[in-house]
């Protein structure tokens, strides 16, 4: 199992099991996290999933296709570690990644 850690917009972090081959969005709604919403279930044609990953964690997720990259283009505050989180596969190498949430996600 791999951990992951939300962090709330508040400053609040709520770590959780995570399985390998899933997404961080899915694992989001597994574990009640209201500020991932997720309407398009995960097929990156919402935005509803967005959320923000540091610099240090960059280089160990893929990096956005041309899709995921034109639909952050339709997020309330996009910042250079944007990302929709249907997007990043869960595994191994993300272990201690940490997710900040936006406050809103329209
Ligand atoms: S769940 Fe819709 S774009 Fe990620």
């Amino acid at each position: 199992m791999t951990k992951l850690v939300f962090v709330k917009p508040d400053g609040t972090e709520m770590t959780v099991e995570a399985t390998n081959g899933s997404t961080v969005m899915q694992t989001a709604l597994d574990n009640g996290i209201e500020e991932i919403v997720a309407d398009c279930g995960g097929s990156c044609s919402c935005a509803t999933c967005h959320c923000y990953i540091d610099d240090a964690w960059q280089s160990k997720l893929n990096p956005p296709d041309e899709i995921e990259t034109d639909m952050l283009d339709c997020v309330l505050d996009r910042k250079p570690g944007s990302r929709l989180s249907c997007q990043i596969e869960v595994s191994d190498d993300l272990d201690g990644l940490h997710i900040a949430l936006p406050s809103a996600q329209f």
